[in-house]
């Protein structure tokens, strides 16, 4: 948060948003599941303009073995963002941020993989940040989602991400860079629309207790939109001519 641009005009007077969006209008979304032939399952997603791939390897056993559970399977998941994919050139050394945002997106997911089904064995996910443009946890998760289906790893429900916040006081759904940046508020959510479970909620910024309510529900409303788009991800590959 925080004013990076004061004369950068967020909401015009026809509700208008800075990149032409209207406030529950989410970016352009494309999602194709498949195409790395040396993974299990992966995805492709572009989410406005971030460029992100997923790759999912496993069931698979466990290095080193003591991580391995008896009871269980595990899910590790790594995000990392490629040095090119923002303005200014990132530290290829892994950022704090990246290992915030592997340990919430695998625990977004957990809940919707049956991992008791593969007991001792590991599900790996790797996303790869080709382009960011804000909102790029939201964009990952919902790809890492169809990756993991497209593994055919048992499932419980799909995970769609979307991410709805407050601009010129105004809530909104999926906020950009420049929202993010010069926005109120910011609140990534992760839900699984069969089983009415949000797996997801942060909230960076400040919002009354009405708008929290209403960011939620925005927020839902938009990963629905975004499952939609995941399900016929993987209709194309399975059912259609989108296959590899
Ligand atoms: O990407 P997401 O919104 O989930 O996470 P964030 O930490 O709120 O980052 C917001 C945006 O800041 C990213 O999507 C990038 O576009 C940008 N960013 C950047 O320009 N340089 C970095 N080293 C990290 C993030």
């Amino acid at each position: 948060m925080g004013g990076r641009d004061a004369t950068m005009v967020l909401l015009d007077e026809n509700g208008i948003r800075c990149d032409g969006r209207k406030v529950n209008e989410p970016r352009r979304i494309m999602i194709k599941a498949g195409g790395l032939k040396n993974a299990d399952g992966s995805a492709y997603i572009e989410f406005g303009d971030n460029k992100i791939l997923v790759g999912v390897f496993g069931p698979r056993d466990v290095h080193p073995k003591h991580m391995s559970n008896t009871d269980t399977g595990i899910l590790r998941v790594r995000y990392h963002m490629e040095p090119f994919s923002v303005g200014e050139r990132k530290n290829p050394a892994p950022s704090r941020r990246e290992i915030e945002i592997s340990k919430v997106i695998k625990e977004a997911l957990e809940p919707a993989v049956m991992l008791d089904k593969f007991p001792r064995t590991a599900v790996d996910v790797f996303i790869e940040v080709l382009q960011a443009d804000g909102g790029t946890r939201c964009a990952a998760l919902s790809a890492a989602s169809v990756a993991l289906a497209d593994a055919g790893i048992p499932m419980r429900d799909m995970v769609a991400a979307c991410a709805a916040g407050k601009v010129a006081d105004t809530i909104v759904l999926d906020v950009n860079n420049e929202e993010d940046q010069a926005g109120q508020a910011d609140m990534p959510i992760g839900y699984m629309p069969n089983l009415e479970k949000i797996t997801l909620l942060q909230l960076d910024g400040v919002l009354t207790p009405e708008e929290y309510t209403k960011c939620v529900q925005v927020g839902v409303d938009g990963c629905k939109i975004v499952y939609d788009i995941q399900k016929k991800a993987l209709q194309d590959k399975y059912f259609g001519n989108g296959g590899d």
